[in-house]
């Protein structure tokens, strides 16, 4: 099989609950990895948690509001008492305020930052010791190409998404010596719920296929399974060597 180094061990994917989070909860599954579903949302938790037991392994569901210091703690020491240990962080909960700079209000700043990078911050601090512990881990940060191109009607969520891509250059380095590895993944437009009423922008749907065609070589967006393929390959032992890197899985879309 496949990823075979992979069974057995144990990740938490944060903001598992649905969208991207959820398809890597049970990529990660399907290999037999063990899952925690750490999501600010009990109940999809629950529903997604129910699906990782399905594939035959553990699938905890955690509450966690990843801004919050003592949450992410708790969330790590819930997981390390229930599963015994953790292999893989998936830093994946995030949120977006699409609106013009001129429109973008402070709470908007603050809940964009909070989520996509304090989050991130949060959940790897809570983690790092355990791995260090065990000179061995992953960390892993679903980011976005916005932190790249700086997409417009972004500014919290790309300056947010752009320290989260900084972060993980300073915990390679700073963790190499650890054995733990530390990436960003950076998708362009996924199909999620995250997407929601942005995805057309002010294009309008005719007009937005057709700037998909243009500017994405592959000549679509992504599926939720594009981006839990990318993931589950740098959690494994085939990345072993890979870290510090912010790798964008986007059909070509932005070319480094
Ligand atoms: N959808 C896209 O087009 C796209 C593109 C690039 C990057 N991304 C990134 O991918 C990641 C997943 O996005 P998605 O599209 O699946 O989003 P989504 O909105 O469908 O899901 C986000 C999940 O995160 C959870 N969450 C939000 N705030 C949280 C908090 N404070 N604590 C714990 N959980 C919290 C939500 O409950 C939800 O389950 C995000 O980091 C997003 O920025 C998405």
């Amino acid at each position: 099989m496949a990823y075979e180094d992979l069974k057995g061990k144990v990740a938490i994917v944060t903001g598992a609950g649905q969208g991207i989070g959820e398809t890597i909860a049970l990529t990660l599954a399907g290999v037999g990895m063990n899952v925690a579903i750490a999501d600010k949302n009990p109940v999809t938790a629950e529903q997604v948690a129910g699906k990782v037991q399905a594939l035959g392994v553990k699938g905890l569901a955690v509450h966690v509001d990843v801004t919050d210091p003592a949450s992410a703690e708790q969330m790590v020491q819930t997981v390390l008492s229930e599963l015994g240990q953790i292999d893989v962080l998936v830093n994946n909960a995030g949120r977006i305020a699409y609106k013009k700079f001129t429109d973008l209000t402070l709470e908007d700043w603050y809940d964009d930052v909070n989520v996509n990078l304090h989050g991130v911050y949060l959940c790897s601090r809570a983690v790092v010791p355990h791995m260090i512990k065990r000179r061995s881990g992953r960390i892993i940060t679903i980011s976005s190409d916005s932190a790249k191109i700086a997409e417009i009607y972004t500014a919290a969520y790309s300056a947010a998404k752009g320290g989260a891509n900084a972060l993980m250059k300073v915990l390679a380095r700073e963790l190499g010596r650890y054995n733990i590895t530390a990436n960003a993944i950076c998708p362009g437009m996924v199909k999620t719920p995250l997407l929601g009423d942005t995805f057309f922008g002010d294009l309008g749907e005719e007009k937005m296929k057709q700037m998909i065609k243009v500017t994405y070589p592959l000549g679509r967006i992504a599926e939720t399974q594009d981006v839990a393929d990318a993931t589950l390959f740098l959690a494994s032992d085939a990345a072993k060597y890979i870290t510090g890197q912010t790798i964008s899985v986007d059909g070509g879309y932005v070319m480094y």
